[in-house]
């Protein structure tokens, strides 16, 4: 009789850990003036002076619209469990309610298929920062209507993909999407002001609930998250000022949404702030039962205290000698680690690692005359935060899966093509697809040979 020892994964992960990719629809897709697709606040804010590096926009992106299957056989090559990608609203809803476009509705049946063909479950995200412009025009997140009409479209998505898909996400990164869309002008729609933001943050979690509401509703089993951008906050300087700045920065950055979404109460710091927009069961509409908590983590932020911005913070310099920088985004994988234990003491969730990766330079990234990408700097990273969150679930957190940022280079918002987060390079002139080293490692990382 033999007996087959099972193999450990050489880091730690337990059985059945999933190993998974993410993109978003506008960062990939392009193809945004094709079958029928209406226009999204991103393609008005791309186009707007100086909003994105060199003016680039998503209009022809990674064309995954076209491309899609040759994506989809890269994911099976890397051999991932999982595949995490977004709808386009403006894709399926072209006024963002009201009539269907059938063809929008058709591209994403057709990527499910082939997904699910390879051998991969599909993570829906609903809401990946491009909201249509048409809802954008009747005050997009500032009208409490959006949540009826995120609702219904919640709704379109469930009964034509809730056959196939079990995993959903409501939003992705609910705080960036608000801060820098309307208290700040990195994201659309570039608002930039106080009352708008807690509006539109407040609106933003009433259309978490509901949609919540609609995806039990309508898929019995479904596995229910959100997903956060979770980075510790440290003032730049240890003074008054920026000591109550890195407080108010931490509460907007990493508990205006978790914190009522999950636990039902708005951080008591800014709890006051929200109290205008509060309706009465609000505070009950917005708090559902989920399944999951999605943590999207990259590196600290550092704050100052700054009267002329709409919440009194300015993002600060890092006092420390950065260890590793890239793109200014500094590489602290401990940070990880108690960010995961944070959020696994606050919310008492399982939680998937929806996001992480590194961004290069896009001068750095190029093909050699091999045909190869050496990037050497983001399978370092790489080793450092998968080790970092091993190191999390040795200290007792429920970690259950890792998405990479991302599987391709892609349109990185206000930086344009100008920062390369992929494991596999596109040339933006070509669209040709050239896998990096890092695909590779991740790719034995997934297979449990390497660390
Ligand atoms: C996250 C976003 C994602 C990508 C990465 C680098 O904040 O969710 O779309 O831009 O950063």
């Amino acid at each position: 009789m033999s007996v087959s020892a099972k193999k450990t994964h050489p880091l730690g992960v337990p059985e059945g850990f999933l190993w998974g990719a993410s993109t978003s629809a506008y960062q990939i897709e392009g193809a945004t003036a094709e079958d029928g697709r209406g226009e999204s606040i991103w393609d008005v804010h791309s186009r707007l002076p100086g909003r994105t590096n060199n003016g680039h926009t998503g209009d022809v992106a990674c064309d995954h619209y076209h491309r899609w299957p040759e994506d989809v056989a890269l994911l099976k090559q890397l051999g991932v469990g999982a595949y995490r990608f977004s709808v386009s609203w403006p894709r399926v809803l072209p006024r963002g309610r009201g009539a269907v476009n059938d063809k929008g509705l058709d591209f994403y049946d057709r990527l499910l298929d082939g997904v699910l063909e390879a051998g991969m479950e599909p993570w829906l995200c609903l809401y990946h920062w491009d909201l249509p412009q048409k809802l954008s025009e009747l005050g997009g997140w500032t009208n409490r209507d959006v949540a009826g009409w995120f609702a219904d479209y919640t709704v379109l998505v469930a009964r034509r993909f809730g056959d196939r898909v079990r995993h959903f996400s409501t939003f992705n990164e609910p705080n960036v999407a608000t801060l820098f869309g309307y208290a700040m002008t990195w994201c659309a729609p570039a608002v930039q002001d106080r009352a708008a933001y807690f509006r539109a943050a407040h609106h933003l979690n009433l259309a978490h609930g509901a949609a919540v509401d609609v995806l039990r509703n309508w898929i019995p089993g479904a596995q229910i998250g959100s997903i956060y951008n979770v980075q510790p906050v440290h003032p730049e300087s240890d003074t008054p000022e920026n000591r109550k700045a890195a407080l108010v920065l931490d509460a907007h950055w990493n508990l205006v949404y978790a914190d009522p979404q999950i636990l039902g109460t708005y951080p008591a710091i800014v709890a006051n702030e929200f109290e205008p927009y509060i309706q009465a069961g609000d505070m009950a509409r917005i708090c559902r039962k989920v399944d999951w908590f999605g943590m999207n983590h990259y590196g600290p932020i550092w704050t100052r205290a700054d009267d002329t911005n709409q919440l009194g913070f300015a993002w600060g310099d890092n006092p420390n000698p950065v260890p590793h920088p890239h793109i200014g985004w500094p590489i602290y994988p401990d940070a990880f680690t108690d960010e995961l234990k944070r959020c696994a003491k606050r919310y008492k969730l399982p939680v998937y690692v929806t996001e992480n990766g590194m961004g290069r330079g896009a001068a750095e990234e190029v093909v050699d005359d091999q045909g190869r990408v050496a990037d050497p700097y983001r399978i370092a990273y790489l080793k450092l935060y998968t080790a970092a969150m091993a190191q999390a679930i040795r200290d007792g957190v429920d970690v259950r899966g890792y998405f990479i940022w991302s599987l391709l280079d892609n349109f990185e918002w206000g930086s344009g093509y100008g920062n390369r987060f992929g494991i596999v390079h596109v040339d933006f002139d070509t669209l040709k697809r050239t896998p990096k080293d890092s695909f590779a490692w991740y790719q034995a990382l997934v297979k449990g040979e390497g660390a």
